[in-house]
């Protein structure tokens, strides 16, 4: 244990639940577990707590696009993230949901308390409304035509083509994205929080130097906008936490997103029997610090502390914002396969190679990340494997082989195990300080050290001559000594490393506080190669992967955007859809074409006659499974000429890709023939 431990709670921001992980969270996740890391290292209490961010409407349009309930994709996405997060390394205590009991109770407990207080009023607005799907719509959920520069498809809030915002009355040619509609304005009540109650709070706290200097600046261009009322109600349908005594009326997502810290925190409390309320009240003597992006400030450093203050909870000790993650210099993109899922990197390549990277590049300000691919490769072979890993590879085997695995009952010298230490404290602040790239940079000096120490002695020159085996065992175990140091201190950056290095090494648990121990007449395992070099060949793959699996999920998000009945045709007239010529049919004989892997033809049977139709089906049918079957075919479309011959018609089926599909089939009874209306 530290001489002082603190008491800390830590937090990273809360990722949606309706859509998987990709490497631009994982910057966050990584740089608040490192953080997270060290300090339990350092010997504190400190307590990493995350959640999913359960509520709002694009999560339940996505769990009705797939046709399931919002509880049943919430906890699929729960999953999916905690897996994802874990395999990176990430450590978090507790990985909760804010669509919980807990979080419900916070939610009611703070608004009771803000409209006790007087901070809640409510007003009549006007907003944009779907007729057709019946729901008053999001900002995303609008498109139209830039007002600005006139470009088509863009969403309710910005142009992604000439960058302008606007409010979505502004845009031309709105239409709704859940159904195809043209939104209409509507009036309803809503409720506001009052955020001017806490202008004066709010300019002393953050005065106080409890948010970085730029993020500063901003609130202070905030606070002289003048300090509007926030709008945390959403109108039914939506998807959250129904507000009390309001019936119809939501918490907007927003609101019980942040309360969702607290929420994982109490079910850790409550499972671990610790204290909720001494790191919660206002006197609090712990440390509260959140992490997230700058895209979100806002939120964190003004809405969250009003309602914290309200409430009569203690504030935040910091919000620390991070910048984005650019891959190659430019923002993640689909196309170029840059956009990478945190499974498909995991696919590919070690997390702890992105993390090193990571550490590398960060420091505390809000400047944004690159992940260069090339300096990716060249910087994790350099460091990690050509100056860390080597270290003990180049010692273990003499050690192993020569002397039985034992280390030198004393060192010849302990000057560089001192460098280290007393670079220790510097190094220590700098994690403290989340400066982990200069840490790195220190610590990768140190290595630089230990392996001039062992090209200058050249044990493999010395181990040639018996007389001077002591000399080859003493420098290998200064090596070993100061590859424990290092291993130390990026044990926060490398955790997996860390734990295959103490076996290696044959050691407990490493702390911060070992730094100054040396291992002496200490027999160590057999070495294995700690980490290897990464290849081009493997973010080769990793690109194209990502270019194949963001088709898949665009596809997804395209549908769930558009809640399932999306307007994928235009309107028609009774007379157009009694032109249609639905009839059962029979397929008697169904094989697959040569040279395509979609199509398969089908011979029907409808009653007078039989037709031959190429059907997009193969890579969901067998077609043995298909022969003698009913189905529902189009008689009256014209032949149609294709590559492989002509189709005469076609059959019906459900689907949402090529490989959900299901062909239509009409109740038992129906025969070929039957006209279908
Ligand atoms: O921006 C986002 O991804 C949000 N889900 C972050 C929420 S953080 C916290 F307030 F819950
Ligand atoms: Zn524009």
């Amino acid at each position: 244990m530290s001489a002082n431990p603190r008491q800390i709670l830590v937090t990273s921001a809360l990722p949606y639940a309706n859509g998987p992980i990709h490497i631009g969270h994982m910057l966050e996740y990584v740089q608040t577990d490192i953080w997270a890391r060290f300090q339990k290292l350092r010997g504190h209490e400190c307590i990493y707590v995350c959640a999913d961010d359960a509520h709002g409407t694009p999560i339940m349009l996505r769990a009705q696009a797939e046709g399931i309930t919002p509880e049943q994709l919430i906890e699929r996405m729960h999953g999916e993230h905690l897996r994802d997060f874990t395999d990176f390394g990430v450590a978090f205590d507790n990985y909760y949901s804010t669509h919980s009991e807990e979080n419900r109770f916070f939610a009611e407990y703070i608004y009771n308390k803000l409209r006790e207080g007087g901070h809640i009023r409510t007003r009549v607005i006007s907003q944009a409304y779907d007729p057709k799907a019946e729901m008053f719509l999001p900002d995303r959920f609008i498109k139209g035509d830039c007002p600005n520069c006139g470009a088509g498809g863009q969403y309710g809030d910005n142009c992604e083509n000439c960058g302008a915002t606007y409010a979505p009355t502004d845009l031309k040619n709105p239409v709704s994205v859940v159904s195809g509609e043209t939104p209409i304005e509507k009036d309803s009540e809503q409720y506001f929080f009052k955020l001017e109650d806490f202008e004066e709070m709010l300019k002393a706290w953050f005065a106080a130097g409890h948010v970085q200097s730029e993020i500063a600046n901003k609130m202070s261009e905030w606070l002289d906008e003048g300090l509007q009322d926030w709008d945390i109600s959403r109108n039914a349908p939506y998807w959250g936490f129904e507000i009390p005594d309001a019936p119809g009326k939501y918490f907007y997502v927003w609101l019980d997103a942040p309360i969702g810290y607290m929420a994982s925190f109490k079910n850790w409390c409550d499972t671990t029997g610790h204290d909720f309320d001494s790191y919660w009240n206002r006197d609090s003597k712990t440390e509260l610090y959140h992490f997230i992006g700058k895209d979100i400030a806002r939120f964190h450093t003004m809405f969250w502390p009003a309602m914290l203050h309200g409430a009569g909870f203690r504030k935040p000790s910091a919000v620390y914002c991070h910048g984005f993650l650019t891959v190659d210099g430019q923002k993640m993109s689909k196309s170029r396969g840059t956009f990478i899922m945190a499974r498909t990197y995991l696919e590919h390549l070690n997390p702890e190679y992105l993390r090193y990277y990571f550490a590398a590049k960060l420091g505390p300000g809000i400047d944004d990340i690159d992940l260069n691919l090339e300096d990716f490769a060249a910087r994790v072979n350099s460091d990690l494997v050509g100056k860390l890993v080597n270290i003990a590879s180049r010692c273990a085997g003499f050690i192993n082989k020569r002397f039985d695995g034992k280390l030198a009952p004393r060192l010849s010298s302990d000057e560089l195990s001192r460098q280290y230490l007393g670079a220790a404290e510097s190094i220590a602040a700098l994690y403290e300080n989340r400066e982990f790239g200069k840490a790195m940079r220190d610590i990768m000096a140190l290595a630089d050290k230990i392996n001039q120490y062992i090209d200058e002695k050249q044990p493999w020159v010395t181990v040639k001559d018996e007389a001077r085996l002591d000399e080859v065992q003493d420098v290998c175990s200064i090596g070993l000594n100061c590859f424990r140091q290092l291993v130390i201190l990026l044990k926060p950056v490398l955790p997996r490393l860390a734990a295959q290095a103490e076996e290696f090494l044959n050691v407990d648990d490493l702390r911060w506080e070992n730094l100054g121990d040396n291992l002496l007449d200490h027999e160590i395992n057999r070495f294995v190669p700690l980490m290897t070099r990464i290849e081009p060949v493997f973010i080769e793959r990793m690109i194209e992967t990502s270019k194949e699996d963001l088709a898949a999920e665009q596809k997804m998000q395209q549908q769930s955007s558009a809640s399932g009945i999306e307007a994928i045709a235009p309107e028609i007239g009774y007379e157009d859809f009694a032109k249609l010529d639905f009839r059962v049919a029979r397929i008697v004989k169904a094989s697959r074409v040569e040279k395509s892997d979609k199509l398969l033809q089908l011979t029907l049977d409808i009653g007078s006659e039989t037709r031959k139709v190429f059907a997009g089906i193969a890579n969901a049918y067998q077609p043995e499974d298909l022969e003698g079957r009913l189905t529902i075919m189009v008689a009256n479309l014209a032949p149609r000429k294709m590559r492989f011959g002509v189709s005469e018609g076609m059959v019906l089926a459900a689907g949402n890709g090529d490989t959900e599909l299901y062909i239509l089939n009409p109740d038992s009874g129906a025969t070929p023939g039957m006209r279908v209306s």
